[in-house]
């Protein structure tokens, strides 16, 4: 799907963790990324991804980030879109509108079930594009940190 490209697009680049925040990775450019243990293990963040965009994303963009005859496929798109180019088209809202068709990301800015959720969502759609975690529910994951769970209700309210 063509969509148009962000201006300011900047890839995502190495996705290798150099630190940790219990449990939350972050990488070079201080950006979220995933951790997958060898045997499939993935971090809370990115389970917490998963089950996230099942419940926000998958009804325009398809299961797994596969796309869909309505939106974009985000395990393309997170190829070429960074961390601040993705939280601002989903706060912000996206429109292509042509002859043939009007195709519309809403801004999702005010929605706590997302914004809250954002860089796990990011994480999860980063690990999908690297070909890092295949489809489906990720079968192993890492407890729950507390600071995951302070977060969360500081955020929710
Ligand atoms: C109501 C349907 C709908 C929902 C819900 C939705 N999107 Fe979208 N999204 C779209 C459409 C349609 C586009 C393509 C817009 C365009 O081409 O301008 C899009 C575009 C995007 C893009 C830009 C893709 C690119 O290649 O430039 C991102 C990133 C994105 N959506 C993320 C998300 C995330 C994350 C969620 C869940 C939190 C979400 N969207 C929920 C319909 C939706």
């Amino acid at each position: 799907m063509a969509g148009t490209p962000l201006a300011k697009a900047e890839p995502p680049g190495d996705p290798t963790p150099i630190r940790s925040d219990d449990g939350k990775y972050v990488d070079k450019n201080g950006n979220p990324t995933y951790q997958i243990g060898k045997g499939g293990e993935v971090d809370w963040y990115t389970y917490s991804g998963f089950v996230r965009y099942s419940a926000e994303c998958l009804r325009c963009h398809g299961p797994d980030g596969m796309g869909s005859s309505y939106g974009p496929a985000l395990v393309e798109s997170l190829k070429r879109l960074g961390y601040s180019d993705f939280f601002s088209t989903v706060a912000g809202g996206k429109q292509d509108v042509n002859a043939a068709q009007t195709l519309v990301m809403p801004a999702l800015g005010g929605d706590r079930n997302v914004m809250c959720y954002v860089d796990s969502i990011y994480v999860y759609l980063r690990a999908r594009a690297d070909g890092a975690l295949g489809r489906g529910r990720p079968a192993q994951h890492a407890p729950k940190p507390a600071s995951y769970v302070k977060a969360e209700n500081e955020c929710m309210g």
